[in-house]
């Protein structure tokens, strides 16, 4: 798909479920795939991203096979994953690479992952630090960015206070030790999403949640386990979005994961006045509910930067939202997403400023002042990035007139059935 044209449409209507927690999935490959034994996953997420982790496992000698819904990894445990035949290669998905970076620390191996061109101007220093004090051998680019080279080996633990929130750097520090001889303690300032947490546990780790604080003790193998991914809540957000923005909306999302630390889009739009329900609130390891969504009439409200972790990807959504809504919504302390797969303040400003929004941004501070409408634009722009394109879909849907979106195929970096699932929803 190169470009696409969207229409603008009275509302949404319709009930369904959607693919698996892009997250969650991730996690699922690469606990399944160290842990002994199968694992026996349903409704694991199929998108770009979280193919790269597959083959990259496969690369690393586990079998992991599809059976109808069910994702089969059959894992090797901790310490037998094979050294690859090539670098790895994770095209676009940060997440792999930043996660596997503290895998791949632990092996008995020398490795190297390596990117497309977006990923190749992330920074990875980040997690690239944590595990150096840990006693791993990792050079990059110069800069700090991918390729890195992994030197494997005796890992130790470390007591590490986080600069940035960052789930994908939390989540290369715990796996690193679960191969280190001791206790590794993570401090969190905010807390961002927490599904390494919860799924590791679920596999039997020895780790304990306090707060903002984590320890993980290392050694114990972990144990294939059975379980469902929830639906991804970062992928309903534009579906519950479209729903509130459109008059005469109504829509049920079944199945989504709710976890608080990651959900933070269900407070956020429920304190913008819009009408959110969450039914039947259940689930295993992460807790997991069925949203329904009416048409409302939202307002602006502050965004502090304690809650960016918790919406840190549903925050372009966010922009569209706020554009749409009576009075100021004013953003703090969002600098992350201008590292995120495109500098999304800059993707989401561009775009938005051309149907007609109102959006100042001071440093890391974003103001938007919510208009009556959006004018179809001819000339957005994906930036190459799947969030900015999704969002922008939505935005385009509310305008007044068509508007086209270039790029549009980036989103099956997360969410390849998007397109098909809002024209059942038209
Ligand atoms: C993710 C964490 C977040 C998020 C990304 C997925 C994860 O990134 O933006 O889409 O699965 O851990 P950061 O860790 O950079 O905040």
């Amino acid at each position: 798909m190169s470009s696409k044209k969207i229409e603008p449409v009275k509302k949404l209507v319709g009930q369904m479920t959607l693919p698996g927690d892009k997250s969650i999935s991730h996690r699922a490959v690469m606990i399944g795939s160290i842990a002994e034994g199968q694992t026996r996953v349903k409704n694991l997420l199929d998108c770009d991203d979280c193919n790269y982790t597959i083959r990259a496992f496969r690369d690393m000698g586990i079998t992991i096979k599809k059976e109808g819904k069910h994702t089969i990894i059959s894992g090797k445990g901790l310490r037998e994953l094979k050294k690859p035949k090539s670098a790895i290669d994770v095209g676009n998905s940060g997440t792999s690479m930043r996660i596997l970076a503290g895998i791949l620390a632990g092996q008995k191996f020398d490795s190297t992952m390596e990117g497309d061109t977006s990923l190749s101007n992330r920074p990875m220093m980040r997690v690239v630090e944590p595990l150096l004090q840990m006693g791993a051998g990792i050079t990059t680019a110069t800069g700090g960015f991918p390729p890195l080279s992994i030197s494997g080996g005796a890992v130790k633990p470390i007591n590490y206070r986080m600069p940035i929130p960052s789930a994908q750097v939390k989540s290369a520090i715990l796996f690193a030790g679960l191969y280190a001889d001791g206790t590794t303690i993570i401090e969190e300032a905010f807390k961002s999403r927490d599904h390494t947490e919860r799924m590791l546990k679920y596999y039997g780790a020895d780790i304990k949640v306090d707060g903002l604080k984590i320890s993980l003790k290392g050694g114990p193998e972990l144990k294939g386990r059975s379980f469902e991914v929830p639906g991804d809540v970062s992928s309903a957000s534009f579906f519950m979005a479209g729903a509130v923005l459109l008059q005469d909306s109504k829509i049920r999302i079944d199945g989504v994961g709710i976890n608080p630390t990651r959900a933070g889009i269900l407070e956020v739009m429920s304190r913008m006045g819009a009408k959110i329900n969450v039914l039947n609130k259940r689930g295993m390891f992460e807790p997991v509910g069925d949203v329904e969504v009416e048409a409302s009439r939202t307002k602006g409200i502050v965004i502090e930067e304690s809650d960016i972790p918790g919406i840190i990807d549903e925050l372009p959504i966010i922009f569209v939202l706020a554009s749409l809504s009576k009075g100021k919504t004013v953003i703090k302390g969002a600098e992350e997403l201008r590292v995120k797969e495109t500098d999304r303040i800059n993707s989401m400003k561009e775009n938005l400023e051309r149907m007609g929004a109102r959006i100042e941004v001071n440093k890391d501070e974003i103001t938007i002042e919510g208009v009556e409408s959006l004018k179809g634009s001819a000339n957005l722009r994906s930036f190459g990035d799947h969030r900015t394109c999704m969002a922008m879909a939505i935005a385009a849907l509310t305008a007044k007139g068509a508007s086209v979106i270039d790029d549009a195929g980036c989103i099956t970096k997360s969410f390849p059935e998007f397109f098909d699932v809002l024209e059942k929803l038209k």
